[in-house]
């Protein structure tokens, strides 16, 4: 047998093990037992609309109750109603990650310590409204990434996870995104740093916590159906927001950073070859005509 028939057959049983991996990984592995959470308080962020409301509808089918924060407070409460139509307690509280001042953190650290909170979903986030070069971009709304992306998501599990790790017993998932993490992001530059970071802190906390038997998770979907994404038809490569928290709640405890949607997945193999200058190109030019093509319609609409 030559070198290179050894190099291939080894190349060979490489890639049937990856396939036969990403195979069980996504349809056939035990979804996560959700079995000894329930009954007990799970806190999501930004959970009026988009993927948070989806996460807290998802989250209360399993079982448990779910605290509700975002600004909206109608919207909230219609969230809220779905989370009691499961069976499930809700809790809603108003709040402005942006804005809220020491005072209002610490009200609302009393009213999450006065409860069992067992789940922290990291969930609010925000980004520019189009893609904006960073040289353009309004100091208030880098100031707004970085509070609500950063400081809030901080904040929030400095809170939390002090009475997980006293019961020794807590799931804490950080949305962060591909974008930034798993490729680059022209034109998104304060929120994919903004994300990285989210990504960074999961990865660390997952190391930190792990002997104190709390799960740390960051997820990194590409795109997904919502406000933010202005998509709103899911298709392949753009799941809804109810079957991204689906999958997502069913990989808890498994990949530290991990893409629950295969077809996320999928893009981050493929773009993992790709040489890096090919990747911040493309995603330049992509997100330049994204920008043009809004501007061009807002244009038309003012006509
Ligand atoms: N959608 C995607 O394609 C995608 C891809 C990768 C990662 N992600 C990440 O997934 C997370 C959710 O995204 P999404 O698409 O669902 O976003 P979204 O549709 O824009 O929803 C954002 C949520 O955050 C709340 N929120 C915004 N600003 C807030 C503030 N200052 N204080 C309190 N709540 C605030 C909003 O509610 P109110 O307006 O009522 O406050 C809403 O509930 C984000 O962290 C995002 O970065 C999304």
């Amino acid at each position: 047998m030559s070198v290179l028939s050894i190099i291939g057959a080894l190349c060979s049983l490489y890639s049937i093990f990856f396939i036969i991996r990403f195979i069980y990984r996504h349809w056939f592995r035990t979804p996560f037992s959700w079995e000894t959470y329930r009954g007990e308080w799970a806190v999501v962020t930004g959970a009026s609309y988009g993927i948070g409301a989806a996460y807290a509808v998802e989250l209360a089918k399993k079982g448990l109750n779910v605290i509700l924060l975002a600004r909206s407070v109608d919207k909230l409460q219609h969230v809220a109603q779905q989370v009691e139509s499961k069976g499930a307690k809700s809790l809603v509280i108003s709040f402005d990650f942006a804005s809220a001042s020491t005072e209002d953190w610490r009200r609302l650290e009393n009213q999450l310590n006065s409860l069992t909170v067992s789940v922290l979903v990291n969930n609010v986030g925000v980004n520019v409204s189009l893609p904006t070069a960073f040289l353009e971009m309004e100091e208030e709304k880098m100031d707004q990434i970085l509070r609500v992306n950063i400081v809030a998501t901080q904040k929030m599990t400095r809170i939390v996870v002090p009475k997980m790790v006293e019961r020794r017993k807590g799931i804490v998932l950080f949305l962060s995104s591909g974008g930034g993490v798993l490729s680059p992001a022209p034109y998104l530059s304060c929120y994919s740093g903004s994300k990285a970071y989210e990504n960074a802190l999961a990865t660390a906390l997952a190391g930190e916590l792990e002997s104190s038997g709390i799960i740390v998770q960051s997820i990194t979907p590409f795109f997904v159906t919502s406000e933010m994404s202005k998509i709103r038809q899911s298709s392949l490569a753009v799941p809804s927001a109810e079957r991204f928290a689906r999958d997502s709640l069913q990989s808890v405890g498994y990949e530290v950073c991990s893409n629950p949607y295969w077809f996320h997945e999928c893009i981050s193999i493929v773009l993992s070859y790709l040489p890096l200058k090919l990747q911040i190109r493309y995603v330049a030019k992509l997100h330049r005509g994204l920008r043009e093509k809004v501007l061009r319609k807002s244009v038309h609409k003012k006509e």
